[in-house]
């Protein structure tokens, strides 16, 4: 099973934050000094400029702590942009010359030798298996990806890129929080199970709606966890990913925020085992009724 941290940084929002390279390098250095190695980026982040900028904080870092830095990162998704004018729509190229490039290019914005990780970003009704594993091989023979996984993929289509490729997927990322738990019924935590690779979570606080809501169901897991918050003395946010690490799939979480002190208080998850019953009066506010 690949080590990932427990829990994951994501540098999708990296330009929300307006941080100089040293802010930059400090954060990494801070999440690393918390156990949080795994740092998540795609080609597409922040319009294309995300691994660029982390790349010019990573640089600062000692040669040493830069290797205690495990990179995943994404290809596939071609957005429309102001760096791509001869695109007409937004598409997703899973083509063999596609893959390589995307991996280059990543490899020179964010400064790094390989990648430990690289993931298919979201299925394409046009991925080609055999294509993509063609694409693997020659990165893993090049040094320049360690290893191989998926994001958003159906047990399927998980299943017929694995037909294909000689490297075990080492994961799917995929959406799981309290507020979006369809990852635990639609078989997705089974099939992990069942081939002994652990999912990657994104949005665990639902993107931030767990803690704004935006629906009334939202309210209504908002409300089940002040309950518990009260009680327990343990800030929402540590209840949620605490909620989340009960899974048997061992999720590795993907933390959004760019605030070191929030990624500390997802740390203190890692030592509050959520009592069965409080788990499912969460699950029952999240489906809006009860179990069968
Ligand atoms: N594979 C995919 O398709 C996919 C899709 C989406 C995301 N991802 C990955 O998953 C990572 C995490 O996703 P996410 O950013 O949506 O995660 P998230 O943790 O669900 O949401 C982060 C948002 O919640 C806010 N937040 C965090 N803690 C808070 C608190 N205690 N109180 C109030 N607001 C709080 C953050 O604001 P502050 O910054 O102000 O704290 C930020 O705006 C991304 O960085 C990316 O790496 C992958």
């Amino acid at each position: 099973m690949k080590p990932f941290s427990h829990l994951a940084h994501g540098y999708w929002r990296l330009m929300e934050w307006n941080l100089r390279p040293e802010e930059i390098a400090r954060l990494i250095q801070a999440s690393l000094d918390l156990g949080i190695y795994t740092l998540d980026h795609a080609d597409i982040y922040g319009d294309y400029r995300c691994e660029a900028a982390f790349g010019k904080g990573f640089a600062l870092l000692p040669a040493a702590e830069r290797q205690r830095v495990q990179l995943v990162s994404k290809c596939g998704i071609k957005l429309l942009s102001a760096s791509a004018p001869e695109r007409r729509i937004k598409h997703y190229d899973y083509s063999y010359d596609h893959i390589v490039q995307s991996v280059e290019t990543s490899l020179i914005r964010l400064g790094a030798e390989k990648l430990d990780v690289l993931l298919l970003h979201r299925p394409s009704p046009l991925l080609q298996p055999e294509e993509v594993a063609r694409a693997f091989s020659d990165l893993q023979a090049a040094g320049k990806v360690l290893d191989f996984g998926v994001s958003n993929f159906t047990q399927a289509q998980f299943d017929a890129l694995q037909g294909a490729c000689e490297q075990p997927l080492v994961t799917n990322q995929v959406q799981i929080s309290p507020v979006h738990v369809d990852y635990l019924f639609d078989g997705g935590q089974d099939h992990a199970l069942l081939h002994d690779y652990r999912p990657m979570a994104w949005s665990p606080l639902g993107g931030g709606r767990l803690l704004t809501p935006k629906t009334e169901r939202d309210q209504a897991v908002l409300d089940a966890f002040s309950e518990l918050s009260a009680s327990t003395g343990l800030p929402i946010d540590t209840l949620a990913y605490a909620w989340i690490f009960k899974l048997p799939s061992n999720p590795c979480i993907l933390l959004g925020s760019g605030k070191l002190e929030r990624l500390q208080a997802a740390v203190n998850a890692l030592s509050y085992d959520f009592p069965l019953e409080d788990w499912y009066t969460i699950l029952h506010a999240s489906r809006g009724h009860g179990i069968a």
